[in-house]
């Protein structure tokens, strides 16, 4: 009987029948070979797209089948989730792609990070009394920063693509102007934000129909404003969207409704190749971005806290094992809120903050069963929120190129604003900022003078796509949403699979914790054990379990010749398309 049937009838069979008479699913020394079912990792030898979203997914897949490389697929993907996933698929946010050349075996990270308009002042957020206008900094046109996604996708696809332009974005355009069977998970999150959306005129037309609620799980949805709008992107490269229709469409409701981004910024922006930032833990070596984002700093900075300690024998997600891992993040935060910002405009130790030895000088701050304090590490102010804004993809081919791209509006839906005409949503990158040094951000996060708001300055990022090496080749590729979390989210993932053997399946899907610095607490997953979280709050932890997933690591690992990924199902539409 071939497997995929085999699977398929075990699958169909009620569980004591199961139990009765089939051999076992899961015999040690059996590779699940399954192309069909993505509850369980996907395998491959073709190419792999590890995608937050089936349609995008397919349509990078789609690209790899017809010659095109690793970055075609990826760029095809981000075009395609532009339509499919408007809460964080974009064109009118930013991003950092990370992508290795298998040829010239050099990895190339790739800024396109919004950019504050040249228009943007330091304490545009603040109202009279010196608080923080928070209206203000997540939803209105002054919260959006200069899109950079359109200029990203563009310069890796022409750099390092193969296939012409118009054949990795028409497949986006096919689904926004012919429209697709809304999926369950757009009808959830459309309907999670649907009374924010419907506060703007233009999302609630595209989004909501002009009605209070999202599309019905099925009902065929189209986007034909923003079909239009990536024709022009086809016919016209950049300029169809930082010049003509689509840069005036904007300008124009900027102008209209007290937004700063004006076609000069648009015009101007510019994505930025920048060295990535490198390091190692034990035989891997792992590469990841560098500022604007803060995410390979600390990626590196919490491994080379965490590499002398006996890790495995501590026993995964056992007390000894978080305590070392929660204080490492608690220093890692504390380091970020004060020397982290745009590396263009301020000074960034990158340097000293990565090596190994800064990390033997703050690992003494590390004591075993006692947790210290956020006050003790450093100061702060506390805001809790989470979110499940921004998306990650993991995209590898046949050559041995691999993507792995994070991208963002920021919040989910970003600022919630649609510029009229277009089908773009407008992020609110600006709340990346600090509004206020010292003050917290949506996330909780504070930061300090390195990134204040200032003219053409990119907000300080948490998106962290990362590659890791094991013998001089690729080995995994992972990235996560969620803001803040995205670093820890990471952290683990890359822990899971390194240290603890785990397949990238069981590595992504982990319980995990987070510990931002500030404020003075550790998010747990339910699956961390009872008796594991009171030996913690024993030690002086502060734990708050929440039932949101931290991050969603869609990620994919190479091994002995496969492709084998995993999109963290326990969020829903998460798909590993894969031949
Ligand atoms: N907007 C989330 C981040 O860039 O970290």
């Amino acid at each position: 009987m071939p497997i995929r049937s085999f699977i398929a009838m075990l699958l169909l069979t009620p569980l004591t029948l199961a139990q009765e008479t089939a051999p076992p699913l899961f015999a040690a020394d059996t590779p699940i070979i399954d192309y069909q079912n993505p509850q369980l990792p996907g395998y491959g030898r073709i190419g792999m797209v590890v995608s937050p979203e089936k349609l995008a997914g397919d349509i990078g897949l789609d690209m790899l089948k017809q010659g095109g490389n690793a970055i075609d697929a990826a760029v095809a993907t981000g075009f395609a989730l532009a339509v499919t996933l408007p809460r964080a698929g974009n064109l009118g946010g930013g991003g950092f792609m990370l992508v290795h050349l298998a040829e010239s075996d050099e990895q190339i990270f790739i800024d396109y990070r919004e950019t504050a308009p040249a228009a943007a002042t330091r304490d545009m957020f603040l109202n009279a009394d010196g608080t923080v206008n928070k209206s203000k900094a997540y939803f209105s046109r002054q919260a959006a920063g200069v899109p950079g996604t359109v200029a990203g996708l563009i310069h890796a696809q022409s750099k390092y693509g193969t296939l012409p332009l118009a054949t990795v974005i028409q497949p986006a355009i096919d689904l926004a102007e012919q429209g697709f069977d809304t999926p369950l998970a757009l009808h959830m999150s459309l309907t999670s934000r649907a009374e924010r959306l419907a506060m703007d005129p233009e999302a609630k037309r595209v989004y909501l129909q002009g009605t209070a609620n999202a599309p019905a799980p099925g009902a065929l949805f189209k986007q034909p404003d923003l079909a239009h709008t990536l024709q022009r992107i086809r016919d016209k490269g950049r300029d169809g969207f930082y010049g003509g229709e689509t840069a005036a469409l904007i300008a124009a409701d900027m102008a209209a409704n007290d937004g700063l981004i004006t076609a000069d910024d648009l015009a101007g922006y510019r994505t930025l190749e920048r060295s990535p930032v490198r390091g190692t833990f034990n035989e891997f070596e792992i590469v990841s971005v560098a500022p604007p984002s803060s995410g390979g700093i600390h990626i590196l900075q919490m491994l080379n806290l965490l590499e002398p300690y006996p890790l495995k024998s501590y026993g995964h997600n056992s007390a000894e094992y978080l305590h070392r891992l929660i204080e490492s993040m608690k220093l890692a935060y504390a380091d970020r809120s004060r020397y982290l910002g745009d590396p263009d405009q301020t000074v960034v130790p990158t340097e000293s903050l990565i090596s190994k030895e800064y990390a033997d000088e703050r690992r003494q701050l590390i004591t075993a069963n006692r947790a210290n304090t956020a006050a003790s590490v450093g100061p702060g102010n506390p805001i809790p929120a989470e979110s499940r804004d921004t998306t990650h993809y993991s995209v590898a081919d046949a050559q041995g190129n691999v993507v792995a791209n994070t991208y963002t509006l920021n919040f989910s839906f970003g600022s919630h604003i649609v510029v009229p005409g277009t089908g773009i949503l407008l992020n609110n990158e600006m709340d990346d900022f600090a509004a206020k040094a010292g003050a917290a951000n949506a996330y909780g996060l504070v930061q300090g003078e390195a990134n204040t708001v200032a003219p053409n300055r990119r907000p300080l990022s948490s998106m962290t796509p990362t590659i890791v090496f094991k013998d001089g080749h690729p080995w995994l590729a992972t990235g996560s949403p969620g803001g803040s979390l995205i670093i820890t989210t990471v952290l683990q993932t890359l822990l899971n699979a390194m240290v603890f053997d785990m397949n990238i399946a069981t590595a992504v899907a982990a319980p995990r914790v987070h510990n931002q610095w500030m404020p003075d607490r550790t998010l747990v997953e339910p699956g961390i054990s009872v008796d594991t979280q009171r030996i913690l709050e024993a030690w002086g932890h502060n734990l708050t379990l929440t039932q949101r997933t931290i991050g969603r690591a869609n990620s994919l690992m190479i091994e002995d010749g496969w492709l084998q990924g995993f999109a963290d199902l326990r969020r829903p539409g998460g798909h590993v398309a894969t031949e």
